[in-house]
């Protein structure tokens, strides 16, 4: 069937379809409506590409300033409640927290790590041998990640599957329900408070992790305890998810999979292509500090949404080969979508940190698939 006999194009970040499967929707953004109005919750949706990425570097234009998610987007007071994290915020304070916490996040700082993460996969991964049937999400990919970033800030052992549960329950949604649950609204409360008080006990007792790191940096209890709230979300679920959505794609691609066994040199760069193909992290909200100029009449100031789970995927792109390409890992023009949008992204030095690279309908090695539903629980309905 034409696009032209189908009614128009619908994206409702909320509803189950479009959680079961994104991509079709964005094909149909990205063709039929690349700046697209929801009139019920009162965004724009960015999903070309290039215009995704001209809108993650205009950050006098998309302004971060009023959070990232709709509920947050769509509130008048949102720049008052937000937290003091380095997410909400642009230059200049943006440039001054990021100044800060580059003297902890260093590439040595990272690089250190290494035997630490090493540890904590091992200890999981050997909890599973000789098991005949294993959940490799609730066993392995959502109990590990969050042990290795809490170990990074100085959680005390015993308390760091209480940040993922805190985490999962801020981020969680109803259907149709962008605003966030009271069990959400309890979990952020709870972990802000437990985080500010061991903001305070660094400060008091400083040891050779992060929080006391980021104390040290001058940063106040409360903002410390603010960027130990995001490191501790954007650490965790993002890498479980990235986890589960490989599980998957190896399993429907098990000739893939041969190649690595084959080669596991090629690993670092099937992680990259996953990332791309089924982006973990799906979007970015934006404020708009002035109407769109799309010929698009719109109130200013206007929220809108950047979709760089559907720009990674695009088909519209071209440039130069990716290293992972080169390798044969990566579509052509999925590559270059890839690495640039990253290359907007405020992570900092030696952080696997990356705007949403994952998503494809682009030529790749997985055919476009359902997203399977039993990885939609419990980490999959996030708000960002
Ligand atoms: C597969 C793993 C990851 C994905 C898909 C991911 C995704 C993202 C995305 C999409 C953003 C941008 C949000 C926005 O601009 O609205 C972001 C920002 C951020 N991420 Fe990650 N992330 C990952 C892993 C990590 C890890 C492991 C850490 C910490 C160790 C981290 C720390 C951060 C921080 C601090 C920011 C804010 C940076 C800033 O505003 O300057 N992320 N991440």
């Amino acid at each position: 069937m034409s696009n032209a006999a189908l009614a128009p194009v619908e994206f409702d970040p909320l509803s189950e379809t479009f959680f079961d499967d994104p991509y079709e929707v964005y094909r149909r953004l990205r063709d039929e409506a690349p700046v697209y109005y929801n009139r019920h919750y009162g965004f724009w949706a960015l999903s070309r590409y290039h215009d995704v990425l001209a809108a993650h570097r205009d950050w006098q234009t998309f302004s971060s300033t009023h959070g990232a998610t709709i509920d947050q987007l769509t509130d008048p007071q949102a720049e008052q409640v937000l937290s003091a994290s380095i997410i909400f915020m642009d230059p200049p304070e943006h440039d001054r927290m990021r100044r800060l916490v580059s003297r902890v996040f260093t590439p040595k700082a990272i690089a250190d790590l290494e035997p630490l993460v090493r540890g904590l996969v091992a200890k999981y991964l050997d909890r599973l041998v000789g098991e005949r049937r294993v959940d490799l999400l609730a066993d392995f990919a959502a109990p590990f990640p969050v042990e290795v970033i809490s170990a990074m800030l100085g959680v005390p052992e015993g308390d760091r599957q209480q940040i993922r549960h805190w985490t999962d329950a801020m981020l969680s949604r109803e259907p149709g329900n962008p605003k966030p649950t009271r069990e959400s609204m309890e979990a952020a409360m709870y972990q802000a408070a437990y985080l500010y008080e061991l903001a305070r006990e660094k400060r008091r007792n400083p040891a050779d992790d992060m929080l006391s790191g980021l104390v040290a940096t001058g940063l106040s209890d409360e903002e410390v305890a603010g960027f130990g709230g995001l490191l501790a979300a954007a650490g965790s679920e993002t890498v479980t998810k990235l986890i589960g959505n490989g599980i998957v794609c190896f399993d429907r691609n098990p000739s893939e999979w041969a190649k690595i066994l084959d080669d596991p040199g090629t690993l670092p760069l099937a992680v990259e292509e996953i990332l791309r193909y089924w982006a973990p992290s799906q979007y970015q909200g934006r404020w708009s500090t002035v109407a769109p100029e799309w010929g698009i009449a719109s109130t200013s100031p206007a929220r809108s949404r950047c979709r760089s789970g559907s720009a990674t995927a695009s088909t519209r792109v071209s440039g130069p080969r990716s290293r992972a390409s080169r390798a044969g890992w990566r579509s052509k023009r999925s590559g270059p979508a890839t690495r640039a949008i990253r290359s907007t992204s405020r992570g900092f030095a030696g952080c696997t940190c990356r705007t949403s690279p994952a998503s494809a309908t682009s030529p790749s090695r997985f055919p476009p698939d359902h997203y399977p539903r039993a990885l939609r629980r419990p980490h999959s309905r996030i708000v960002r």
